[in-house]
């Protein structure tokens, strides 16, 4: 048969790789650049020279860009209240991309390098299986006959030097991360004793705090639909490409440090994990988007959404159900709770802290007269005594256990 390999270019998939050809497969390697920084040309090399008969790179930014972040942007996903979705919303892309190549290449079988424990396994095969329900997954780290003859990495290098598979002269990170143009995450490793504090030089995506700059920076966000689609930075020309603007964001982000998390999270199999992530534009979105949503969206769909679309699509990524009807479902509100999340933001980056500094809107929902403490406007201040009384008719009904005479 012959399979497609989701491969990194790293050591356990090009054992993978080299395995799945001992075991008589015919093996292709696929490569998503999803914004990862990453010699793809030695990747492919090296994969050849395993002995990949075919090798794919799909450059699928635009796509992780467009279909999954700016959604979760606009929906303001988070899971656990910290952690910003970055691997989980890479998955589907990837898996699309990867079966589209197997059904064109006429794969039956597709292979992968996630381990048994973990979140990554769940999101590829249930997104592989929602694309192509006929397709064969072939786990390696789930089957015996493998992780018995590999339980640990001295195993790997063994074969590797046995396969002739170049070992990176580099001593190994001791953790294992994964990067994408939203976020890289650190896990693993040294990072399993959850008070060990990183060292500074594992963080890549962000400056610390101590190397930011002193002066802060100034940045506007003009939304549509929730959705950025204009960018100043500083005194800079104005932005309007959709990849361009996350870049942008990124870069501004990690110059003043913003982004960086180190959490311990409950994974979708039930173990805790400790991890440690950067999402540097991606927090800038979040806080520039929560913020143009308190000037121009209705307060009930506010709660409906956080409720509902917020809460469910966060939980639907980092679980894989992406390509599941409930997605499908709960994505469908997004664009009407949008339809008046039009304005612009403006923030102040400093120090790892993105501050709003003003925003403005044409919507209609706030009115400074209305809200004005200094003006009468809109509504009879006598009204709102009998909002009270009505609103008091339970209240005064309730024995209230802080009763304090
Ligand atoms: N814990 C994060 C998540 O579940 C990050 C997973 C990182 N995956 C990886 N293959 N290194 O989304
Ligand atoms: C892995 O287990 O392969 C990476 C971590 C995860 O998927 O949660």
């Amino acid at each position: 048969g012959r399979v497609l390999l989701a491969y990194s270019g790293g050591l356990d998939t090009s054992c993978i790789l080299a395995w799945l050809i001992e075991q008589g497969y015919e093996v292709y390697a696929f490569m998503a650049d999803v914004g990862q920084e990453e010699d793809f040309e030695a990747a492919r090399k090296k994969a050849l020279s395993v002995g990949a008969k075919k090798f794919f790179l799909e450059d699928l930014k635009r796509e992780f860009v467009t279909q999954l972040i700016y959604p979760a942007v606009q929906a303001n996903c988070i899971y656990e209240n910290v952690y910003l979705l970055g691997t989980s919303l890479a998955r589907p892309v990837i898996a699309r991309g990867m079966m589209s190549i197997a059904a064109n290449e006429g794969c039956d079988y597709v292979s992968h390098g996630c381990t048994g424990k973990g979140n990554d396994q769940v999101r590829f095969e249930l997104a592989f299986y929602g694309l192509k329900p006929d397709i064969k997954v072939i786990a390696p780290w789930r089957l015996p006959e493998f992780y018995n003859r590999f339980p640990g990495r001295q195993a790997l290098l063994a074969y590797a030097a046995e396969k002739q598979i170049p070992v990176q002269q580099t001593a190994a990170k001791p953790w294992s991360t994964d990067e994408n143009l939203f976020h890289i995450s650190y896990e693993a490793g040294i990072l399993e004793d959850p008070n060990t504090t990183p060292p500074n030089d594992m963080w890549k995506l962000t400056a610390a705090l101590e190397d930011a700059p002193a002066e802060p920076e100034n940045l506007s966000i003009e939304f549509k639909a929730g959705l950025p689609v204009k960018v100043v930075i500083a005194d800079q020309a104005p932005l309007t490409d959709a990849v361009d603007i996350f870049l942008a964001l990124n870069a501004v982000a990690r110059k003043h440090g913003v982004g960086r998390i180190d959490i311990v999270e409950n994974r979708f199999i039930g173990v805790k994990s400790r991890g440690c992530y950067e999402s540097p534009g991606a927090t800038i979105l979040r806080v520039a988007h929560m913020d143009i949503e308190g000037l121009t969206l209705d307060r009930n769909v506010r709660a409906l959404r956080d409720q509902f679309v917020t809460i469910e699509l966060g939980r639907i990524l980092y679980n894989g159900h992406f390509f599941t009807p409930e997605r499908e479902f709960v994505t469908s509100a997004i664009p009407a709770s949008q339809r008046t999340v039009n304005g612009t933001v403006r923030l102040k980056l400093y120090k790892g802290n993105v501050v709003v500094v003003g925003r403005y809107s044409d919507e209609g929902l706030y009115d400074e007269h209305q809200s004005s403490m200094d003006e009468l406007g809109g509504f009879e201040p006598t009204d709102t005594t009998g909002f009270i009384q009505i609103e008091s008719i339970r209240i005064k009904k309730y024995i209230s256990s802080l009763l304090i005479f």
